[in-house]
């Protein structure tokens, strides 16, 4: 198991233009590709394990996957494969989720598994409201954890209504609904990252959204074509934001971000906490694109109590940012952490208190009371964001990460980067 040892750093101004490109929308390229009869040309796709993964299962239902000079070409099957192995979606609840909702309309059987860690996350979510309009689910524990079974079925029309803001079970239900004559409806309590609302509507799907209701239609012909460049992934940029914002008269300037919305949350926050923030739009193709400057000011602490779908991959590098704030930081409505790529609810709260850092966990949520932080040797518990946000922590204090490998699922290009403001061994 890798371990990395951070030293602390003294002030940087960077200018970083190779983060991570987008995750969230990588995977929907290699997925949504299946829908059309034609190539799709991908530009700086995410090379990292989980959409790798993705990719690899495109191959397996029998898309043909090409790179030529850093673009990514997909020429999707005339019809899906049904393939003789374990789909292995990795670490990855998204591939999974997404693959269930697109799988349950298909003809032919289909296995999805992952790593320890994905499966012991929950599948029911999207699983029952798949088995209600008629899909062949099953799986561990009745059918809530991986590996999961499907047979595909005709599938009916729906109006679902989620309980949970959540990317990934829009996202499955908006793939089965376009493989089902008629319309069905999907409704969130919160809007939930956008990404495939906006994608399959620039590739022709019949998709149109008002109040959080979305409603679907299956199109006559297939979809068109994606031809896209995939912006960088402004939650892998996020560290590099709370690295600036806790080092004082530190700037970074963050290049070709994606801007949705949905996806910059985190960085209000920071502003909200005292840091300069600046958003500089610079393209809106299939999204807003463009940089974001954080420069550091002194840090007051903040209460996170709405919008939480937008801020669930980075609430743990943001309670880095809460540490090193004057006063006690609050998240409350957040037990969507507890189930994911660990509970980070529990994994943040424990670190902190490694680190010399009062905390109160409670079911939904958790108190940060901003002081010194102090060097440790903290887990990773397998957890790409946690194993990342506790190395930024290091520029403050030094650090020892334990089983750091994981961030190779989102981030493989993090270590070289952290290497320019400084030392890691
Ligand atoms: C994602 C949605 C989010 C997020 C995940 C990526 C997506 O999960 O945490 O990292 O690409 O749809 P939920 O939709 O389950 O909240």
């Amino acid at each position: 198991m890798k371990t990395l040892r951070i030293e602390k750093t003294k002030k940087f101004n960077v200018e970083i233009d190779d983060i991570a490109s987008d995750k969230s929308i990588s995977h929907r390229c290699a997925i949504f590709s299946l829908l059309s009869d034609k190539i799709s040309k991908i530009r700086n796709y995410l090379e990292a394990e989980d959409t790798l993964n993705t990719l690899k299962i495109t191959e397996l239902l029998g898309a043909k996957v090409e790179k030529k000079d850093g673009t990514i070409f997909i020429t999707p099957p005339l019809k899906i494969n049904e393939p003789k192995e374990v789909l292995d979606c990795g670490n990855s609840g998204t591939a999974m989720r997404l693959f269930m909702g697109f799988l349950a309309g298909v003809e032919g059987f289909f296995v999805l598994s992952g790593d320890k860690y994905l499966n012991s996350r929950p599948m029911k979510r999207v699983g029952e409201p798949l088995k209600k309009i008629g899909a062949k689910i099953d799986g561990v524990k009745n059918g809530n954890f991986a590996p999961i079974s499907i047979r595909g079925e005709k599938l009916r029309t729906f109006d679902y209504e989620s309980k949970i803001s959540s990317a990934q079970v829009k996202s499955a239900l908006i793939l089965a609904a376009l493989n089902v004559d008629g319309d069905s409806f999907f409704y969130e309590p919160e809007l939930s990252r956008d990404h495939s609302e906006n994608m399959l509507k620039t590739m022709g799907a019949d998709i149109s959204v008002e109040n959080n209701k979305i409603k679907i239609k299956k199109s006559k012909n297939a979809l068109k074509p994606l031809d896209i460049y995939v912006p960088n992934d402004p939650s892998s940029a996020f560290f590099f934001a709370v690295a600036a914002a806790i080092t004082p008269n530190s700037k970074v300037i963050l290049k070709n971000l994606l801007l949705n919305k949905t996806r910059v949350e985190a960085y209000k926050i920071l502003a909200k906490m005292g840091t300069k923030i600046e958003f500089i739009e610079h393209s809106n193709a299939y999204e807003s694109v463009g940089d974001i400057v954080v420069e550091y000011a002194p840090l007051k602490a903040v209460e996170v109590t709405e919008n939480i779908s937008w801020l669930i991959d980075e609430l743990p590098a943001l309670s880095i940012a809460f540490a090193n704030a004057n006063g006690v930081s609050r998240v409350r409505g957040a037990k969507e952490l507890r189930v994911k790529e660990s509970d980070r609810i529990s994994t943040v709260v424990e670190n902190l208190k490694l680190c010399g850092i009062k905390t109160h966990e409670v079911e939904d949520g958790y108190d940060v009371v901003g002081s010194d932080m102090k060097e440790a040797i903290i887990d990773s518990f397998g957890d790409h964001r946690i194993a990342m946000s506790f190395a930024i922590a290091g520029l403050k204090c030094g650090m020892q990460v334990n089983d750091f490998e994981c961030i190779n699922t989102s981030f493989p290009n993090f270590i070289n980067i952290l290497k320019r403001i400084t030392k890691v061994e």
